[in-house]
């Protein structure tokens, strides 16, 4: 790998794009960061004085469910208002072509959605999905709901306990499906993480688990992380400007 020289890198990450059958791609927060949507970690990521990893977790829920929608409301009121950037566009165009590009995503804003990601994968929810906190029989499936501003506890219409985000909190288990789709996409040629501080499991295991499987594998963050120092190739930058850089030698 070529530190010195930004273009060289560029060139080679092409390539092995232009090269490879199947493409994975595992995104996090850092992606939508350029639409206006706070990261966790890093700037602008604190609500209040509480850290997220404090308040995305079952137990933070079961004390203070008023609380927990105050800041889901919050999150949500910011995200309604992004669009998605030029990292989703790029991302958007190589999953429509043919089941050869899979998007693997950690983020919860569905800006991939809304940029036209064919097959996505959405390892840890939706912010615009809800489900039922007491798991009753008809609200297991998350139901949609995009109201904003959101009642001070909303509530299941099925059996009227509380509602909860259909998002997966630190503690909790992945969805079994959404959870084998990203194991299947291991199996790949190239393997390229954009934008995750690469610190939260499974999904940070995934990139390890390609290398393992025979995959190029790459990274494109802000800043260094975990990942960094294990893939073939990092590109240090800003998801939007690297990503059409890329594409533009494909
Ligand atoms: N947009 C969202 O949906 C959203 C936002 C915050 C947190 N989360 C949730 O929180 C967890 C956090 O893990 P994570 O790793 O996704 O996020 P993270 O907040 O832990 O890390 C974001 C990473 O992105 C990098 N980054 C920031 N701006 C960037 C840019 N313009 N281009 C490239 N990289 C950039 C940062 O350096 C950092 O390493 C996830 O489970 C996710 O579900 C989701
Ligand atoms: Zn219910």
């Amino acid at each position: 790998m070529d530190r010195a020289n930004p273009g060289a890198r560029l060139a080679q990450l092409a390539e092995r794009l232009r090269g490879a059958r199947r493409v994975s791609v595992l995104t996090g927060a850092g992606v939508s960061a350029a639409s206006g949507v706070p990261t966790f970690r890093g700037a602008g990521g604190l609500w209040r004085s509480y850290r997220p990893e404090d308040l995305a977790t079952p137990d933070a829920f079961a004390r203070d469910p008023v609380l927990l929608w105050e800041w889901y409301g919050w999150r949500r009121e910011t995200i309604a208002g992004c669009k998605p950037n030029a990292a989703h566009d790029v991302l958007a165009r190589w999953s429509q072509r043919g089941d050869a590009t899979t998007i693997v995503t950690q983020n919860v804003d569905d800006l991939h959605v809304k940029a036209g990601t064919a097959g996505l994968v959405r390892l840890h929810g939706s912010i615009w999905e809800l489900s039922c906190a007491a798991r009753c029989a008809s609200g297991v499936a998350p139901w949609r709901d995009e109201r904003v501003p959101m009642p001070r506890l909303p509530r299941c219409p099925h059996c009227a306990a509380p509602a909860r985000p259909a998002v997966v909190w630190f503690g909790e288990a992945l969805d079994d499906r959404d959870l084998r789709a990203a194991l299947d996409a291991t199996a790949c040629d190239v393997f390229l993480t954009v934008g995750t501080s690469s610190v939260v499991y499974p999904a940070a295991g995934l990139v390890d688990q390609a290398r393992r499987r025979g995959a190029f594998t790459a990274e494109i963050n802000a800043e260094a992380t975990p990942a960094t120092t294990l893939v073939d190739l990092a590109v240090q930058g800003p998801a939007e400007l690297v990503l059409p850089d890329v594409d533009r030698l494909l």
